[in-house]
């Protein structure tokens, strides 16, 4: 087994290369599959029990299991581009401040790895940076704080809560600097990010740093690639953004209340289109991109994160059309698509 300087080491590396301006490709990979494996050594998470593929269902969207979220690792983009902007956030923060508090953190949604911190915190000092691990899934809690101790990381840890990050009310003295969250999938379908980012959101103001900081929903259209040797096989084109996670969403979220729960709805938003032409091999798309912290996006179909939704409304042979857009909060949250009559 490693000391713990030299994991710690490892995560620092394997950090550089995450941050490098342009990783190419196998550096980014091999990055990825040494940072599996040290997981792997430190935990020994049996990504094929049973128990660790069970998703946790809320009333606000699906927590998903220990395995599913240890996966997420191994989608590069996501990891390189997320801990890419952690970093460049937590180096401008560092650099503004006025006194010599840590920059506090707080991850909701850690999954039993903390993926997107650990080589964050390899190459800051405690002094620097400090974090509030939240989780709502008992197992991934465990893990995450076991890994923190076998890293000796305890020195970084703020608080460690075992709660639903829609729900929870946090101490009004407490300060954060950054929120971190990636509980999403594409489309923002089905998990927690939507209410996890208002809840957290309404208790600590627009000027929180959320990452991501806009998730960015369009409607468009994909359609095989014109010519016939090219990667990819598809193009998509965006006709619309129709719904954006950031700052200003609470605008059009109806519960002034700000109680996240099943009922919670945001307002409709009609789009008309014209000159379209849908058909068998032209299909109507949710595209997803992501501003993870200023100029990192992670553009379509770069990563599982943002690959396109195919929407199942039969467009064929309209020309002229209106369509009504609208994010619900539910157990199973997405963006609902009507065809105004
Ligand atoms: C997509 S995984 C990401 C794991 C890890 N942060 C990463 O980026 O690799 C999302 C994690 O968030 C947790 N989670 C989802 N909804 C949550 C909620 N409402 N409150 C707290 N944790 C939640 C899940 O249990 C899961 O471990």
């Amino acid at each position: 087994m490693k000391s713990k300087n030299d994991l710690n080491h490892t995560l620092f590396e394997i950090g550089q290369v995450f941050i490098k301006k342009e990783g190419d490709y196998e550096n980014l990979k091999f990055a990825v599959d040494r940072y599996k494996q040290l997981m792997y050594d430190l935990l020994g998470l049996d990504l094929e029990d049973e128990r660790n593929r069970e998703n946790l269902s809320t009333e606000t969207g699906v927590a998903i299991g220990p395995t599913w979220a240890a996966m997420c690792l191994d989608d590069i983009t996501r990891t390189q581009k997320f801990v890419k902007g952690i970093f460049e956030a937590v180096e401008e923060l560092l650099s503004k401040r006025k006194d010599s508090r840590p920059i506090h953190i707080l991850y909701a949604g850690t999954g039993p790895y903390a993926t997107l911190i650990l080589p964050v915190l390899a190459s800051y000092s405690e002094k620097e940076v400090k974090v509030t691990l939240v989780e709502i899934n008992p197992d991934s809690f465990d893990h995450v704080i076991h890994v923190f101790k076998k890293l000796g990381f305890e020195g970084y840890l703020r608080d460690t809560l075992q709660v639903d990050a829609t729900k929870y009310q946090f101490s009004k003295e407490i300060e954060i600097d950054i929120v971190i969250s990636e509980t999403m999938q594409r489309a923002l379908d089905t998990e927690c990010q939507v209410p996890i980012y208002l809840n957290l959101q309404h208790q600590f103001g627009d000027d929180i740093l959320f990452i991501p900081q806009q998730v960015v929903l369009s409607f468009g259209q994909s359609q095989p690639s014109s010519s016939f040797d090219s990667t990819p096989l598809f193009e998509y084109e965006s006709l619309s953004s129709v719904f954006t996670l950031n700052n200003n969403t609470k605008r059009d979220f109806l519960n002034e209340e700000y109680s996240i729960d099943k009922e919670s709805q945001f307002k409709k938003v009609s789009k008309n289109f014209s000159s379209q032409k849908f058909s068998d091999v032209v299909l109507p798309v949710i595209l997803t991109e992501i501003q993870v912290f200023k100029n990192n996006w992670i553009k379509t179909n770069e990563s599982g994160l943002t690959i396109p939704k195919i929407v199942s409304l039969d467009l064929k042979g309209l020309s002229d059309f209106t369509l009504e857009f609208h994010y619900e909060i539910s157990d199973n949250p997405h963006l609902n698509i009507s065809i105004s009559q």
